[in-house]
């Protein structure tokens, strides 16, 4: 995701260009696809900007470039961009100017009026030169512009719908650095010699362990020696707070591993992937990705899913979605054994490439093998320019931001999400009805509620994983939807704790696994309040005849389901086809606590790599 930093400092400093490029540098473990900065030059009094694209390392090589010369730097705005809104070009690398290249802004969040607005302006005489919803900003913080920064950006804010964490420099007030949040995080630090506003607490923490972190609708308004918080016109006063955590502990927010934190980041990386995607008025999901293929789609007569792993399962899943609402008929193959099973394809099959990294071996060779029979793809990809983003041609990205634990958890929740959003566009087009398609829609928009709400669980699973740590097999059943979950729960806890588990679907239970059960070998199955919970409950019950101990997933509210279970996790109802991305996050609890339990090396576990680049 991208990353902020801004940076001034109390006195004349040669170095600031330096340590504001080493504060961005430390942002650059949530990935990024481009990045650019931008100072006010106080001895030739003008505002320099450099971007380009690719890694932090290159916008060094072109500082270096023009002979490393020592420049008064200050106050600087840096920026880390993780593509959403336009492509990875350097045009719409941030920072953004105004017309006059007198204001310049990097932000994080998106602008989601960007087009309204982008047209008004246009209509007033402004020119705009990328594709992003930032440059908006820049160019209404112009217009309020009379001499005073702040207010400027003060009157502007208003007009904005979505969300920003920004920081701004002007040319014509060049002594101040001013920035504000609405639902994107900024900080503040207190430097012994200088001010720094970041995104992250990782880029401040080797400077200053001493932050003020705003709220939403503050700004604040640096100058070399001073700062002011306000709300609206409202000085806001705020006592700083101390970073307790070392450089490693916080690029992971403070947790002790990448995957706790990820599992705990749901909330928002499952907004990030339906934001501005849902229309709940008109039942229906807007995919920018796939709108050029709109009629295309419509001809589509069988879906192919290719994928491995983690986003196999999410697949698997897709596959309910979109025959039950998407009208469509599903296969989902490994993507290891698609090209070597000679898969009939035609012009009228669409194939869906879901990968986490984008860079996986299997999976592109996949598509490449599909592309070669004439099939159209569609990638459901998370690493924006990857290669297979590059290779689909369309598709539709997660905005989940980086995953960096092995173990992949807020990449699925997000990679379900999309196939969700996706059975709805193609249900829309083939005969769901309004209703069906309004009661979808809203359910998908309270999806990040829910898995918070679910996340609450997170001391109950604690507790759970201490009671069955010490065992060395479990089995993992569910049904329908929830079969692809447990298998997706199976492969969390074996990957990171290496305990031996299996998934399954319950209904297979009875033909073979059922031989496994005695009371050392306990059972997880997922048995919500759906369409089979019966058929579950009845797989229960065979397995407690058999004294094998059970832990269920069950909704909320289901009493009775504590008479045949050994420990109930409770988690909230939604539509039958989202329970997954709701049921899946005790696994990942579970998981992550049963390896930190066992001591297990959680973000990096034996024998795995994050991208699997190799056949
Ligand atoms: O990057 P991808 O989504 O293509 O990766 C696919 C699998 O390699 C990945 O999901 C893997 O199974 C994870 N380790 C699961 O946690």
């Amino acid at each position: 995701m991208c990353g902020i930093v801004g940076y001034i400092s109390k006195e004349r400093n040669p170095n600031s260009l330096r340590l504001g490029l080493e504060a961005l540098k430390r942002l650059e473990y949530r990935g990024y696809d481009s990045a650019g900065f931008a100072f006010w030059d106080a001895e030739k009094k003008e505002i320099v900007c450099q971007k380009s694209v690719g890694k932090i390392a290159k916008l060094e090589e072109k500082v270096n470039g023009n002979g490393n010369k020592p420049v008064l730097a200050n106050p600087i705005i840096l920026h880390t961009r993780w593509a959403t809104t336009g492509e990875v070009t350097e045009i719409n690398a941030h920072p953004h100017s105004d017309c006059a290249g007198k204001i310049w802004l990097a932000h994080n969040g998106i602008i989601e009026n960007f087009h309204v607005l982008k047209q008004k302006l246009e209509e007033e005489g402004h020119k705009l030169s990328s594709d992003t919803d930032t440059e908006v900003i820049a160019h209404m913080i112009e217009k309020f512009f009379s001499g005073n920064l702040e207010d400027a950006v003060r009157k502007a804010l208003p007009y904005l719908k979505g969300t920003y964490g920004l920081v701004v420099i002007s040319k014509d007030d060049p002594e101040k650095l001013v920035a504000a949040k609405l639902g994107s995080p900024l900080l503040v630090g207190l430097g012994e010699n200088e001010y720094l506003v970041a995104s992250d607490p990782a880029a401040v923490i080797a400077h200053t362990k001493k932050v003020i972190y705003l709220d939403d609708g503050e700004m604040v308004s640096i100058s070399p020696n001073s700062f002011s918080i306000t709300k609206g016109y409202n000085v806001q006063q705020k006592k700083p707070e101390n970073i307790e955590w070392d450089m490693e502990d916080a690029q992971k927010g403070g947790h002790p591993h990448f995957m706790l934190k990820e599992i705990l980041d749901q909330p928002e990386s499952i907004n990030n992937s339906i934001r501005g995607r849902v229309l709940a008025e008109e039942g229906k999901a807007r995919l920018g990705g796939i709108r050029y293929i709109e009629d295309k789609l419509r001809e589509v007569e069988k879906i192919k899913i290719v994928a491995c792993g983690t986003a196999y399962y999410a697949g698997l899943i897709g596959k309910y979605m979109l025959e039950e609402y998407g009208g469509v008929p599903v296969e989902v193959d490994l993507a290891s054994e698609f090209r070597y099973r000679k898969p009939i394809l035609d012009k009228k099959t669409m194939v869906i490439a879901v990968s986490q990294s984008g860079e996986t071996a299997d999976t592109l060779g996949a598509i490449k093998e599909a592309k070669e029979k004439g099939a159209m793809i569609l990638g459901i990809v998370n690493a924006v320019g990857s290669a297979i983003a590059r290779e689909s041609g369309v598709g539709i990205y997660n905005h989940a931001g980086p995953e960096i634990g092995v173990a992949s958890t807020k990449a699925f929740t997000s990679q379900v999400t999309i196939l969700a959003l996706l059975s709805l566009y193609l249900g829309r087009q083939r005969g769901l009805s309004l209703v069906m398609g309004q009661r979808i829609a809203k359910e998908i928009l309270s999806l990040p509620g829910l898995v918070r709400e679910t996340l609450n669980l997170n001391d109950r699973v604690r507790e759970l994983a201490g009671k069955y740590k010490d065992y060395d097999n479990f089995l993992y059943l569910g049904r329908k939807y929830n079969l692809p979950v447990a298998l997706e729960g199976a492969l969390k806890l074996k990957e990171i704790s290496y305990i031996h588990a299996e998934g399954y679907g319950a209904g297979e239970m009875k033909h073979g696994p059922i031989a496994l059960i005695d009371e050392n070998f306990p059972s997880i199955v997922i048995c919500p309040s759906d369409s089979v919970y019966d058929k579950v409950v009845s797989c229960i019950e065979q397995i407690r005849c058999r004294k094998g101990k059970v832990v269920v997933i069950a909704t909320e509210g289901n009493e009775n389901i504590k008479k045949i279970a050994d420990d109930v996790i409770y988690i909230p109802k939604t539509l039958e086809m989202l329970t997954p991305i709701v049921s899946v996050v005790p696994l990942q609890l579970f998981a992550y606590h049963m390896a930190a339990l066992r001591g297990c090396e959680i973000d990096k576990p034996r024998n795995l790599a994050k991208s699997v680049t190799v056949e």
